[in-house]
């Protein structure tokens, strides 16, 4: 196990699920995602299954469960963005980066996100890839931004 997450266990009591949430979000912190080593882990601290670990955690848009990739991308579906096509251009983004929300491209280029608001909805549709807002997105722009991003 790594001496990062041996560090952070030690920080929480053994045997108490309601340090479930801020161990997640500490490891997810500090090491970016939360491994399967982390979940074998933090289930043996806590004496929480691992399947509840995933189901809570799921619940939680925040928490990633792969390694994230050089550039990350987040698609906005708020209401805003939904109205504006925004699940037609995720779609068309997965198809183009070959993966799913909540995954990371193999040669980790990009991980990817849906959000439900990036706050400049009358940019609508919006893509955010690390800090830049891409805004009134369309599938035409979308491989051209996509070359700017190593
Ligand atoms: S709904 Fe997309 S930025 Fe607000």
């Amino acid at each position: 196990m790594k001496d990062t997450i041996i560090k952070i266990l030690g920080q929480f009591p053994q045997n108490n699920r309601g340090s479930l949430i801020p161990l997640l979000q500490k490891v997810q912190n500090l090491e970016g995602y939360i491994s399967s080593d982390a979940i074998h882990a933090i289930s043996t601290h806590l004496r929480v299954s691992r399947s509840t670990i995933y189901g809570v955690s799921s619940f939680y848009s925040q928490f990633r469960f792969n390694p994230p990739g050089r550039n990350s991308i987040k698609i906005c579906l708020g209401t805003a963005c939904h109205v504006q096509g925004g699940d037609f251009l995720l779609n068309a983004l997965s198809l183009e980066i070959g993966i799913k929300p909540g995954e990371t491209t193999e040669d980790k280029r990009f991980d990817l996100e849906r959000v439900a608001c990036l706050g400049c909805c009358a940019l609508a549709p919006v893509m955010m890839i690390n800090n830049n807002i891409h805004s009134r997105m369309s599938v035409i722009k979308l491989r051209e931004i996509l070359n700017r991003y190593a």
